[in-house]
Protein backbone atom coordinates (compact mmCIF):
# COMPACT_ATOMS: atom_id res chain seq x y z
CA UNK A 1 0.00 0.00 0.00
CA UNK A 2 0.97 3.64 -0.73
CA UNK A 3 -0.36 6.32 1.90
CA UNK A 4 -0.28 9.92 2.16
CA UNK A 5 0.41 11.02 6.30
CA UNK A 6 -0.62 14.16 7.31
CA UNK A 7 0.84 13.98 10.79
CA UNK A 8 0.67 16.65 13.92
CA UNK A 9 4.39 17.72 15.00
CA UNK A 10 4.98 19.07 17.96
CA UNK A 11 8.08 19.61 19.76
CA UNK A 12 6.68 20.15 23.33
CA UNK A 13 3.57 21.64 25.00
CA UNK A 14 4.34 25.21 24.81
CA UNK A 15 5.65 25.04 21.21
CA UNK A 16 3.36 25.66 17.94
CA UNK A 17 2.58 22.53 16.16
CA UNK A 18 2.14 21.97 12.46
CA UNK A 19 0.38 18.96 10.05
CA UNK A 20 3.59 17.12 8.06
CA UNK A 21 2.95 15.59 4.68
CA UNK A 22 4.69 12.30 4.86
CA UNK A 23 4.82 9.51 1.96
CA UNK A 24 4.40 6.05 3.48
CA UNK A 25 5.34 3.52 0.32
CA UNK A 26 5.33 0.08 0.36
CA UNK A 27 3.02 -0.81 3.34
CA UNK A 28 1.61 -4.25 4.27
CA UNK A 29 -1.78 -4.65 4.69
CA UNK A 30 -0.73 -6.91 7.73
CA UNK A 31 0.20 -4.43 9.69
CA UNK A 32 -0.73 -2.53 12.76
CA UNK A 33 -0.91 0.88 12.49
CA UNK A 34 1.67 1.27 14.66
CA UNK A 35 3.95 -1.38 12.98
CA UNK A 36 3.12 1.06 10.15
CA UNK A 37 4.85 4.15 12.12
CA UNK A 38 7.63 2.18 13.07
CA UNK A 39 8.27 1.48 9.47
CA UNK A 40 7.68 5.60 9.05
CA UNK A 41 10.04 6.05 11.68
CA UNK A 42 13.00 3.89 10.97
CA UNK A 43 13.04 5.66 7.32
CA UNK A 44 12.57 8.86 8.45
CA UNK A 45 15.60 8.33 11.26
CA UNK A 46 18.17 6.77 8.22
CA UNK A 47 16.61 10.49 6.39
CA UNK A 48 18.46 12.36 9.10
CA UNK A 49 14.88 13.71 10.20
CA UNK A 50 12.97 13.21 13.23
CA UNK A 51 11.09 10.61 14.07
CA UNK A 52 7.32 10.37 15.16
CA UNK A 53 6.56 10.09 18.87
CA UNK A 54 3.87 8.37 19.69
CA UNK A 55 2.57 6.10 22.61
CA UNK A 56 3.06 2.70 23.36
CA UNK A 57 3.09 -0.25 25.42
CA UNK A 58 1.54 -3.38 25.21
CA UNK A 59 0.40 -3.14 21.68
CA UNK A 60 -2.20 -6.29 22.81
CA UNK A 61 -5.13 -3.53 23.48
CA UNK A 62 -4.74 -4.23 27.03
CA UNK A 63 -2.17 -1.40 28.81
CA UNK A 64 -4.32 1.74 27.56
CA UNK A 65 -0.74 3.06 26.21
CA UNK A 66 -1.52 4.09 22.64
CA UNK A 67 -4.17 5.96 21.22
CA UNK A 68 -3.67 8.66 18.62
CA UNK A 69 -7.23 10.63 16.87
CA UNK A 70 -7.07 8.60 12.85
CA UNK A 71 -9.20 10.91 10.53
CA UNK A 72 -10.65 12.56 13.14
CA UNK A 73 -11.89 9.32 15.13
CA UNK A 74 -9.95 8.28 18.46
CA UNK A 75 -8.48 5.40 17.60
CA UNK A 76 -9.52 4.83 13.54
CA UNK A 77 -12.48 3.31 11.99
CA UNK A 78 -12.59 0.23 13.86
CA UNK A 79 -15.47 -0.20 16.57
CA UNK A 80 -13.91 -1.29 19.61
CA UNK A 81 -10.19 -1.42 18.91
CA UNK A 82 -7.55 0.18 20.26
CA UNK A 83 -4.59 1.91 17.83
CA UNK A 84 -2.16 -0.87 18.83
CA UNK A 85 -5.16 -3.86 17.30
CA UNK A 86 -6.15 -1.85 14.15
CA UNK A 87 -4.34 -2.99 11.31
CA UNK A 88 -3.63 -0.58 7.85
CA UNK A 89 -5.89 -3.61 5.40
CA UNK A 90 -8.49 -1.38 7.19
CA UNK A 91 -7.44 1.16 5.06
CA UNK A 92 -7.14 2.00 0.79
CA UNK A 93 -4.46 1.84 -0.92
CA UNK A 94 -3.89 5.96 -1.70
CA UNK A 95 -5.62 6.97 1.25
CA UNK A 96 -4.68 9.99 2.73
CA UNK A 97 -5.01 9.52 6.99
CA UNK A 98 -4.89 12.52 9.13
CA UNK A 99 -3.35 11.29 12.52
CA UNK A 100 -3.54 13.66 15.45
CA UNK A 101 -2.41 13.77 19.35
CA UNK A 102 -6.12 12.83 21.57
CA UNK A 103 -7.12 17.03 21.95
CA UNK A 104 -7.80 17.75 25.78
CA UNK A 105 -6.72 20.40 27.84
CA UNK A 106 -6.51 17.88 30.75
CA UNK A 107 -4.08 15.87 28.44
CA UNK A 108 -0.90 18.51 27.22
CA UNK A 109 0.85 17.25 24.43
CA UNK A 110 4.02 16.35 25.10
CA UNK A 111 5.60 15.71 22.10
CA UNK A 112 3.71 15.12 18.59
CA UNK A 113 0.86 12.45 19.46
CA UNK A 114 2.49 11.37 22.69
CA UNK A 115 0.24 13.55 25.43
CA UNK A 116 0.70 13.69 29.31
CA UNK A 117 -2.48 11.70 30.84
CA UNK A 118 -1.40 11.67 34.61
CA UNK A 119 -4.41 13.24 34.92
CA UNK A 120 -5.49 10.21 35.43
CA UNK A 121 -3.06 8.75 37.63
CA UNK A 122 -4.16 11.29 39.94
CA UNK A 123 -7.99 10.70 40.03
CA UNK A 124 -7.12 7.25 40.85
CA UNK A 125 -4.85 8.01 43.58
CA UNK A 126 -7.83 10.08 45.24
CA UNK A 127 -10.00 7.15 45.53
CA UNK A 128 -9.54 4.37 43.53
CA UNK A 129 -8.72 1.68 45.47
CA UNK A 130 -10.00 -0.42 48.76
CA UNK A 131 -7.98 -0.73 52.34
CA UNK A 132 -8.81 -4.08 53.24
CA UNK A 133 -5.84 -5.87 54.47
CA UNK A 134 -3.86 -7.89 52.32
CA UNK A 135 -2.09 -10.77 52.87
CA UNK A 136 -2.62 -14.64 51.66
CA UNK A 137 -5.44 -15.07 48.89
CA UNK A 138 -8.50 -15.57 50.82
CA UNK A 139 -10.70 -18.74 50.13
CA UNK A 140 -12.38 -18.04 47.25
CA UNK A 141 -16.11 -18.48 48.19
CA UNK A 142 -15.45 -16.63 51.59
CA UNK A 143 -16.89 -13.74 50.18
CA UNK A 144 -20.13 -14.32 48.01
CA UNK A 145 -20.60 -11.75 44.93
CA UNK A 146 -23.81 -11.76 42.88
CA UNK A 147 -23.66 -13.16 39.61
CA UNK A 148 -25.24 -9.55 38.01
CA UNK A 149 -22.62 -7.62 40.72
CA UNK A 150 -19.54 -9.44 39.53
CA UNK A 151 -20.69 -9.36 35.71
CA UNK A 152 -20.99 -5.52 35.77
CA UNK A 153 -17.75 -5.03 37.83
CA UNK A 154 -16.13 -6.59 35.54
CA UNK A 155 -17.27 -4.96 32.71
CA UNK A 156 -16.44 -1.30 34.09
CA UNK A 157 -12.94 -3.00 35.05
CA UNK A 158 -12.56 -3.50 31.17
CA UNK A 159 -11.51 -0.13 30.89
CA UNK A 160 -7.84 0.53 30.10
CA UNK A 161 -7.32 3.87 31.04
CA UNK A 162 -6.78 5.03 27.54
CA UNK A 163 -8.63 8.40 27.33
CA UNK A 164 -10.53 8.07 24.34
CA UNK A 165 -13.17 9.16 25.69
CA UNK A 166 -11.96 12.46 26.73
CA UNK A 167 -10.94 13.12 22.90
CA UNK A 168 -14.03 11.66 21.83
CA UNK A 169 -15.98 14.08 23.66
CA UNK A 170 -16.94 17.61 23.19
CA UNK A 171 -16.60 18.87 26.29
CA UNK A 172 -13.32 16.29 27.00
CA UNK A 173 -15.14 14.96 29.69
CA UNK A 174 -12.94 12.30 31.96
CA UNK A 175 -16.95 11.01 33.22
CA UNK A 176 -16.59 7.91 30.94
CA UNK A 177 -13.06 6.65 32.46
CA UNK A 178 -13.50 8.22 36.24
CA UNK A 179 -17.50 6.24 36.42
CA UNK A 180 -15.36 2.79 35.21
CA UNK A 181 -13.38 3.33 37.74
CA UNK A 182 -16.23 3.89 40.55
CA UNK A 183 -17.89 1.44 38.88
CA UNK A 184 -15.39 -1.54 39.36
CA UNK A 185 -14.69 -1.45 43.07
CA UNK A 186 -18.37 0.03 44.32
CA UNK A 187 -20.37 -3.15 43.09
CA UNK A 188 -18.31 -5.16 44.57
CA UNK A 189 -18.44 -6.15 48.85
CA UNK A 190 -14.85 -5.20 48.97
CA UNK A 191 -15.55 -1.89 47.77
CA UNK A 192 -18.69 -1.10 49.92
CA UNK A 193 -16.40 0.52 53.02
CA UNK A 194 -15.06 3.30 50.69
CA UNK A 195 -17.62 4.00 48.17
CA UNK A 196 -18.93 7.01 49.69
CA UNK A 197 -15.81 8.71 49.80
CA UNK A 198 -14.34 6.98 46.72
CA UNK A 199 -17.20 8.60 44.53
CA UNK A 200 -16.54 12.28 46.40
CA UNK A 201 -12.95 11.95 46.36
CA UNK A 202 -13.07 10.65 42.66
CA UNK A 203 -15.10 13.12 41.12
CA UNK A 204 -14.03 16.19 43.01
CA UNK A 205 -10.20 15.63 41.14
CA UNK A 206 -11.85 14.87 37.59
CA UNK A 207 -13.24 18.57 38.71
CA UNK A 208 -10.12 19.68 39.71
CA UNK A 209 -8.24 18.40 36.83
CA UNK A 210 -8.86 20.21 33.04
CA UNK A 211 -11.68 18.09 32.12
CA UNK A 212 -14.80 18.98 30.97
CA UNK A 213 -18.33 18.44 32.34
CA UNK A 214 -20.47 15.34 30.98
CA UNK A 215 -23.59 16.78 28.92
CA UNK A 216 -24.86 13.20 27.06
CA UNK A 217 -23.14 13.32 24.19
CA UNK A 218 -22.73 9.58 24.33
CA UNK A 219 -19.48 10.23 21.85
CA UNK A 220 -17.32 8.46 24.56
CA UNK A 221 -19.36 5.23 24.63
CA UNK A 222 -18.86 4.86 20.79
CA UNK A 223 -14.82 5.81 20.75
CA UNK A 224 -14.33 3.68 23.73
CA UNK A 225 -12.59 0.05 22.46
CA UNK A 226 -13.19 -1.74 25.53
CA UNK A 227 -17.44 -1.21 25.11
CA UNK A 228 -18.25 1.02 28.56
CA UNK A 229 -21.27 1.68 28.59
CA UNK A 230 -22.90 5.08 29.39
CA UNK A 231 -24.69 3.44 31.95
CA UNK A 232 -22.08 3.14 33.96
CA UNK A 233 -22.42 7.21 34.36
CA UNK A 234 -25.71 7.18 35.89
CA UNK A 235 -24.62 4.75 38.31
CA UNK A 236 -21.49 6.68 38.95
CA UNK A 237 -24.10 9.72 39.46
CA UNK A 238 -26.07 7.91 41.63
CA UNK A 239 -23.17 7.02 44.06
CA UNK A 240 -22.23 10.77 43.59
CA UNK A 241 -25.48 12.12 45.19
CA UNK A 242 -25.84 9.95 47.69
CA UNK A 243 -22.81 9.92 49.02
CA UNK A 244 -23.48 14.18 49.01
CA UNK A 245 -25.73 13.83 51.12
CA UNK A 246 -24.82 11.04 53.78
CA UNK A 247 -21.21 12.88 54.01
CA UNK A 248 -22.48 16.03 53.94
CA UNK A 249 -19.75 17.77 56.13
CA UNK A 250 -21.90 19.01 59.51
CA UNK A 251 -22.48 21.95 60.25
CA UNK A 252 -24.95 24.06 63.24
CA UNK A 253 -28.17 23.41 62.26
CA UNK A 254 -27.65 21.20 58.90
CA UNK A 255 -28.71 17.68 61.03
CA UNK A 256 -25.82 16.09 58.29
CA UNK A 257 -24.51 12.96 59.33
CA UNK A 258 -21.36 13.40 59.12
S1 LIG B 1 -13.72 4.36 29.42
FE1 LIG B 1 -13.05 3.40 27.48
S2 LIG B 1 -12.24 5.11 26.26
FE2 LIG B 1 -12.35 5.83 28.39
S3 LIG B 1 -10.34 5.43 29.28
FE3 LIG B 1 -11.62 3.61 29.73
S4 LIG B 1 -11.23 2.21 28.01
FE4 LIG B 1 -10.47 4.21 27.33
S1 LIG C 1 -0.19 -0.36 23.32
FE1 LIG C 1 -1.28 -1.22 25.02
S2 LIG C 1 -3.36 -0.89 24.49
FE2 LIG C 1 -2.28 -0.24 22.71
Amino acid sequence: MNLVLLVWRQENARAVGHMQRIEAKDISPDMSFLEMLDVVNERLTVAGQSPITFDHDCREGICGSCGVVINGVPHGPQPGTTTCQLHMRHFCDGQVIVIEPFRARAFPVIRDLMVDRSAFDRVIAAGGFITSPTGSAPDGNAVLVSKGAADAAMDAADCIGCGACVAACPNASGSLFVAAKISHLGLLPQGQVERDTRALHMVAQMDAEAFGSCTNHGECEVACPKGISLETIARMNRDYIAASITKRPKTAGSGGTG
